[in-house]
């Protein structure tokens, strides 16, 4: 998905002058004069040169490494998925410690690989390395990394990369923040019917335990008629469903020069033709207008399930936590979501061990988990994410103690969602058919509107179709059917 007009200019780049200031025109300048080069490496090792991008964290970074992909595919790199690629990148999470870890612990097998193909290119980006003090260990301790970038600048890969075959040093370019949205630069998207698309970038909220707001900036949100456009042309290349994107959807519009509301943008998004299916993620409690219940009621294409964390059940340590909502408030919310829309399914995210939680505290996460009765829950034991407000709380919860009430509030919510994913066994409901399923070739895997999944005889032409499904069985989280 690409401005056509400037990639049909592509092959007239003149790359002998200077770079042009303006975005994206920029980038395309050094995509063409990576390209070029990429050229001439094959020329001279007789192959193609591969590309690998390894994501972690959430559905943000998932859809930056699509744009990432689409820069390399266009700079002439085959994608690949083994990291003994010539160039490799991690795009990085940093939202719990074990997130970070991992990244630490697979740098040491990446400085294996470079050892046989020293050519290699290694880079790194995403939320980690907003990090100061991560990026301080980098340079320390892996100097075989070759380019380091951030958060608010993935959108000039092919000037890094151009940087560093030009220089032999490592490249880092890490912004503290930003302003702009690059729009019109090419992306690569992992699915032919489905998409991820960004409304807003960064998160204002700074909720006392999170290290999003530090790592993402501040809260921006695109123009609603970039939105429209960009799902109109996703639509015409046979998009029919679209995931929009933002850390609080929600608060979607508020800092544009002609606010508009979330509401108002999915009743816009709506009207285009072809769409079939919209979801959203995250809703932020406190920011849940009843507007956007009101839309999502008379809706034909929001689909049937909203993602609404909670993250604990206690008034008290929500305040703390700067949720700005309480247990009453969310229940009420959940409440009206319900009598607009009966058949919704609710999943949500928990914390468990927030510093100070006291058994009471959890009991109150209990007691909302049994309330709401969750389709699923996305569980976290509490982790320690230094420059948080409640990094440097003193009373932090005992680890024995975390871990029991981490495995009580599994047990209660496996109890439910299995009930609950049970309900609608009988019935016959479209599905979104999504690919063959992975252990048994007969099978087709396709997602319902609540975004639980169907595995169903049919045959490969179906992958990417809306059809009706016949649910037989219902195997806990997900159920077995047959075409309708
Ligand atoms: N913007 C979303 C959440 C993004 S992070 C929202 O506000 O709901 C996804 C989830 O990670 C959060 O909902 C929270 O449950 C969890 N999380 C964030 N910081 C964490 C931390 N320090 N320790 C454990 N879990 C954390
Ligand atoms: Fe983190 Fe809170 Fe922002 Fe979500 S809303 S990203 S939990 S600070
Ligand atoms: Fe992780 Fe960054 Fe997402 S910290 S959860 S990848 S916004």
């Amino acid at each position: 998905m690409y401005s056509k007009e400037i990639q049909s200019d592509m092959n007239n780049i003149d790359i002998n002058t200077i770079p042009p200031i303006q975005e994206p025109e920029r980038q395309y300048y050094f995509i063409a004069k990576c390209r070029e080069w990429v050229y001439e490496q094959e020329q001279k090792s007789g192959r193609k040169l591969t590309a690998c991008i390894n994501t972690f964290g959430c559905q943000m970074n998932a859809r930056d490494s699509e744009k990432l992909v689409g820069i390399l595919n266009q700079i002439g790199y085959l994608e690949t998925d083994k990291e003994s690629a010539d160039l490799v990148l991690y795009n990085t999470c940093t939202v719990r410690e074990n997130a970070n870890l991992k990244v630490y612990g697979r740098l040491g097998y990446l400085q294996t690989l470079k050892k046989k193909n020293p050519h290699m290119i290694i880079g790194l980006c995403g939320c980690m390395m907003q990090e100061e003090t991560v990026v301080e260990k980098v340079k320390k301790s892996y100097g075989f990394v070759d380019i380091i970038f951030g958060t608010h600048n993935i959108f000039k890969l092919a000037e890094l990369i151009y940087d560093r075959i030009q220089n032999d040093r490592m490249t880092i370019d890490i912004w503290d923040d930003t302003e702009m949205i690059v729009e019109d630069l090419p992306i690569e998207r992992k699915y032919p019917f489905k998409s991820g698309v960004n409304i807003m970038f960064g998160c204002n909220n700074f909720c006392s335990y999170c290290i999003v707001p530090y790592v993402r900036g501040r809260e921006r949100s695109r123009k609603p008629e970039e939105i429209l456009k960009e799902i109109e042309r996703l639509t015409a290349e046979g998009v029919v469903e679209i995931m929009l994107l933002g850390q609080n959807v929600n608060s979607y519009g508020k800092n544009l020069d002609k606010p508009i509301t979330f509401a108002a943008l999915l009743t816009m998004i709506e009207k285009i033709d072809g769409l079939k299916r919209i979801r959203f993620m995250t809703s932020h409690p406190k920011d849940l207008s009843d507007e956007l219940i009101e839309v999502m009621k008379h809706s034909k294409k929001i689909c049937k399930q909203l993602h609404l964390p909670v993250q604990s059940g206690s008034s008290r340590i929500l305040n703390i936590m700067n949720r700005c909502y309480d247990k009453e408030h969310y229940l009420e919310l959940v409440d009206k979501v319900r009598t607009a829309v009966p058949d919704i399914s609710l999943t949500t995210d928990i914390m468990v061990g927030f510093p100070g939680e006291t058994e009471e505290d959890f009991l109150e996460t209990l007691d909302v988990v049994k309330k709401v009765k969750y389709d699923s829950v996305f569980t976290f034991i509490y982790s320690k994410r230094t420059g948080t407000p409640a990094s440097i709380m003193e009373n932090q919860v005992e680890k024995a103690i975390v871990k029991d009430r981490f495995e009580r509030l599994l047990k209660e919510i496996h109890t439910i969602s299995k009930q609950m994913s049970s309900r609608d066994v009988g019935k016959t409901m479209e599905v979104l058919v999504e690919e063959a399923n992975e252990h048994n070739n007969d099978l087709l895997t396709g997602r319902l509107s609540n975004n639980i999944l169907v595995h169903f005889k049919g045959g490969r032409d179906l992958i990417g179709q809306l059809i009706d499904v016949k649910l037989t069985e219902s195997k806990g989280f997900y159920y077995i059917g047959e075409l309708a």
